[in-house]
């Protein structure tokens, strides 16, 4: 939507909003730059303090996905007290407070509103070299895609919303979510990432296609190598998809061909709406195996599925 409104001109706006990136980074001197975004939503899990611990990593992952080092953070919170527990909200704002602490990030503040239904997530604030800013555009043809989060969270919640999670899948993609993509960043700096973005609302696909479009590239997926959470593609099978995906898809429209072997379950879960999701990471193929490498040292996953190359810009191919 912002890009709908004028963009402010500054020589020391970085990344505004004109681009589909993850924060907003302004030049404060030649070696020092701003990095500040924010997130917030209302609860993906039933646990208060789980919620408030995603919220958090998720709002960090937009810094670390541009390759910066969050510092600071504000909360924003909306809760109904007249309805319930205030030790709700602790809960929330614990969870919340310790996601930070394990980042290193200073909590300085924030606001609660009153609300009928409870939202949290934070504004974020962090620096970055202004010469080592990794955005969306930088990815050259020939670049690996590396995933470093299984996809299927939105498919995952709204199953734990209708009662229809496993336990064994509730406790995966609760961890899963609230893992800090801190270590991911780490290792694609080390590595020498081209670009990244985070995967978040607008699915695998959606955020792929704004990578590819920003650097000039057409994308190929191969399906069969996208690492999934477990059972996923039964759920979706069964309808239980929440509704941002059927959008992705939509809104991505003749810009994705799908292999006709590629089924229903798989092509909603390549576009599912994700929180707090992986970073998607493009690496030049000779630096792909040290990526691999740091991301392995690290305990993060990483999984190699796709490539960009030469053909109409924000295209996507998606190959069994
Ligand atoms: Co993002
Ligand atoms: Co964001
Ligand atoms: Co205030």
């Amino acid at each position: 939507m912002l890009r709908l409104i004028p963009a402010p001109a500054s020589p020391n706006l970085l990344v505004g909003t004109t681009t589909a990136d993850d924060a907003g980074v302004y030049r404060l001197s030649e070696d020092l730059a701003l990095v500040q975004t924010v997130d917030f939503f209302a609860p993906v899990v039933d646990d208060p303090y789980w919620f408030g611990a995603i919220a958090a990593a998720n709002a960090l992952s937009d810094v670390y996905a541009m390759g910066g080092r969050p510092l600071t953070a504000l909360n924003i919170t909306a809760f109904p007290s007249s309805t319930l527990s205030l030790d709700v909200l602790a809960e929330i704002l614990r969870g919340g407070a310790e996601k930070m602490g394990e980042a290193g990030v200073i909590l300085v503040g924030g606001h609660t509103i009153e609300d009928p239904e409870p939202k949290y997530g934070l504004a974020v604030t962090g620096l970055i070299h202004p010469d080592r800013i990794i955005t969306n555009a930088g990815a050259r043809a020939g670049d690996r895609l590396v995933l470093t989060k299984p996809l299927g969270v939105g498919i995952a919640t709204t199953a734990i919303k209708r009662g229809m999670a496993s336990d064994a899948l509730i406790e995966q993609v609760t961890v899963q979510m609230a893992t800090l993509n801190r270590f991911a960043s780490e290792a694609m700096l080390e590595a020498g990432a081209h670009a990244a973005t985070d995967i978040t609302g607008f699915g695998l696909l959606g955020h792929l296609g704004e990578l590819a479009l920003a650097s000039g590239l057409a994308a190929t997926i191969w399906a069969g190598s996208v690492p999934l959470l477990p059972g996923i593609l039964e759920l979706a099978a069964q309808g239980i998809v929440p509704s941002g995906t059927p959008r992705n898809l939509e809104w991505l429209g003749a810009r994705v061909t799908m292999d006709p072997v590629i089924g229903e379950p798989l092509r909603l879960t390549l576009g599912d709406a994700q929180t707090s999701g992986g970073l998607l990471i493009a690496i030049d193929p000779t630096r792909e195996g040290a990526l691999l490498e740091a991301l392995r040292e690290r305990g993060v996953l990483g999984a190699v599925i796709g490539e960009l190359g030469a053909g109409t810009a924000g295209t996507i191919t998606v190959l069994p």
